[in-house]
């Protein structure tokens, strides 16, 4: 069997309850903006997503206005293009599925807004896919346009190792080692599939305090009530 099980690794935010760390996402967004975006589409995330949470409104504002949106039509009936704005979705690098395939040797690089829920292993697995490329074992013949990968089911993945050491260049001067940038923009995936994660962790907490004074209250009560009959 080619195929690896990626190893746990201790994320900072699956404590009971540990929030997201906002600088890694922030990180992350970085990474999958100069890396990722180049080939895969997020097509459930909003540029006013990230207020709040990786990006202040402003600077959310100036990440949208990079990209040229497809608008229309106009008052004379024409489609035109306009800098992105806070509504807008992150942009698909490719026009449609084909012109994606035709671009990758034939496969398609799937949308990330769900990837650490639509795979087994959730971020746990995207970071060891990110850092697991390396030469095949003996014997194991790879196809023209396909990489050896041991957490890839099978073995051979068309998309190329895409992160190494110093790729990019962190605003926040955190060394871009290729296993940090694998860390970051897993963090970055995981609250995209799941941006409601720190309120329900905060919730959980809410939900405790409460419960625990009304365990109190019960238990004061029932003494007290009982306590003639003893
Ligand atoms: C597949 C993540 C960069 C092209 C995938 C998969 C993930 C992923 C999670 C799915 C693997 C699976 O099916 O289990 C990422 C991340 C990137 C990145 C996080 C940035 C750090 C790129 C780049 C390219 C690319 C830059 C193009 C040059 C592809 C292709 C596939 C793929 C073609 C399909 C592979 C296959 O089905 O064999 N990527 N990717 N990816 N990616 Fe990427």
């Amino acid at each position: 069997d080619l195929e690896l099980h990626p190893p746990k690794n201790p994320w900072s935010h699956n404590g009971m309850i540990s929030s997201f760390d906002h600088a890694s996402l922030r990180r992350g967004y970085e990474v999958y903006k100069q890396v990722c975006a180049a080939c895969h589409s997020m097509r459930f995330i909003a540029y006013r997503n990230l207020v709040g949470v990786t990006h202040t409104e402003e600077e959310a504002k100036a990440e949208a206005a990079e990209i040229l949106v497809t608008d229309g039509p106009d008052e004379e009936g024409h489609m035109f293009q306009r800098p992105g704005k806070l509504s807008d979705y992150f942009p698909n690098p490719y026009a449609n599925e084909q012109a994606a395939r035709s671009a990758n040797n034939g496969a398609y690089p799937p949308d990330l807004s769900f990837m650490t829920l639509a795979r087994h292993g959730g971020e746990d697995y995207l970071f060891s896919l990110l850092t697991g490329y390396c030469d095949p074992p003996a014997g194991v013949v790879i196809r023209e346009g396909q990489y050896y990968n041991p957490y890839f089911p099978g073995g051979a993945i068309s998309m190329a190792q895409a992160l190494y050491n110093e790729l990019i260049e962190y605003e926040d001067g955190t060394p871009a080692s290729a296993s940090q940038m694998a860390k970051d923009v897993s963090t970055f995936l995981k609250w995209c599939a799941q941006p409601e994660h720190d309120d329900r962790k905060q919730m959980f907490i809410k939900a405790m305090g409460i419960l625990s004074i009304l365990l109190g209250l019960t238990l004061y009560l029932k003494r007290h009530q009982w306590s003639s009959l003893k």
